[in-house]
């Protein structure tokens, strides 16, 4: 996109950290929402996407990923789409494998980490210990005498939350986030599924362009003609812009955790890029299948 196209857009803040050091409580805490609670057993299953409009106006999208080992996978997509990780660590725990595992994450992407050393209101809290071990793994906060912003929450008292919010705009605006509205739309998809009244429906973050309504795209190896965008709060939009996460409704099937939207000129176009993307897909599936049969009668 040329430079005079593009416009401000919101910050993509993923929230990382070990299993039930406050993720989404931080994020509950935030939103005045109460999402730990209709989790079953209080864990979360898969990333989930908002976008938190703050007194000054201005928007931040959150996403949430699970703590637990078994999805890896998840938060590393979850990193590809970030602009800025808020890493949570429990203060009355440390650091703890999946704590960790996201500095891994976000080195390894490149992106810029704010600690929110969470659960302060414990009585066996202590955050300096955080601070401490966090240089073990190289990440140095200001009063270790590095660049790292930390900041001290609790998402149960919900004290810090403004500190928080201060250093996410802070370190966005040296970003200087853009991207052009007035074009067709990419996207990223956090999450899709399979409803049972609603059909295939895909958690889409916008990347670049505007989403609307009635507008013809390529999902992974899907196509489909947007039937409605749902957002974070159930409210059906007529569009979606850059940085905004949305549920996108009117697909050919579900695509996967990952997969790119683009949105094309003709349905025609559409289902010839799906129908060779799911060709290419089948392809893939058929030179590994003499590995996975050997694997099979070796096992
Ligand atoms: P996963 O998604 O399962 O990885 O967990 P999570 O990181 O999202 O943690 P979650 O928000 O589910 O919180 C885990 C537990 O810690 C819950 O029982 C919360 O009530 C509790 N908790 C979260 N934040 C605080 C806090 O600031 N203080 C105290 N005392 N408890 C907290
Ligand atoms: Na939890
Ligand atoms: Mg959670």
């Amino acid at each position: 996109d040329a430079p005079d196209t593009l416009q401000p857009r919101p910050p993509v803040v993923t929230i990382m950290g070990h299993v039930d050091h406050g993720k989404t409580s931080l994020l509950d805490a935030l939103r005045g929402t109460d999402v730990v609670r209709g989790e079953a057993g209080g864990i979360t299953q898969h990333i989930g996407a908002y976008q938190v409009t703050l007194k000054d106006k201005s928007k931040v999208t959150f996403l949430d990923t699970p703590g637990h080992e078994a999805f890896t996978a998840m938060r590393a997509r979850g990193a590809d789409v970030t602009d800025i990780v808020v890493l949570v660590v429990a203060a009355d725990d440390g650091l703890m494998p999946q704590t960790i595992e996201a500095i891994n994450h976000t080195k390894a992407a490149g992106k810029p980490m704010i600690v929110a050393i969470n659960k302060v209101d414990k009585h066996d809290a202590n955050p300096q210990r955080i601070r401490e071990r966090l240089l073990e793994h190289d990440v140095q906060v200001e009063a270790m005498g590095g660049e790292t912003q930390d900041v001290e929450v609790s998402a149960l008292k919900k004290t810090g939350l403004d500190t928080l919010i201060e250093k996410i705009q802070l370190q966005a605006e040296l970003m200087e986030l853009t991207a052009n509205p007035d074009r067709p739309a990419e996207g990223s998809v956090v999450e899709a599924k399979l409803d049972k009244g609603r059909g295939p429906v895909a958690t889409v973050l916008v990347t670049r362009g505007t989403l609307k309504v009635g507008d013809v795209f390529v999902i992974g190896a899907e196509s489909g003609k947007v039937r409605a965008l749902v957002d974070d709060k159930g409210r059906q939009m007529k569009t979606a812009g850059p940085s905004m996460p949305v549920e996108v409704l009117g697909m050919s099937g579900t695509p996967s955790a990952g997969d790119s939207l683009q949105v094309v000129e003709s349905e025609a176009r559409a289902r010839e890029v799906a129908e060779y993307r799911q060709s290419v897909l089948l392809q893939k599936r058929t030179t590994q299948a003499p590995a996975s049969l050997e694997s099979m009668f070796s096992a």
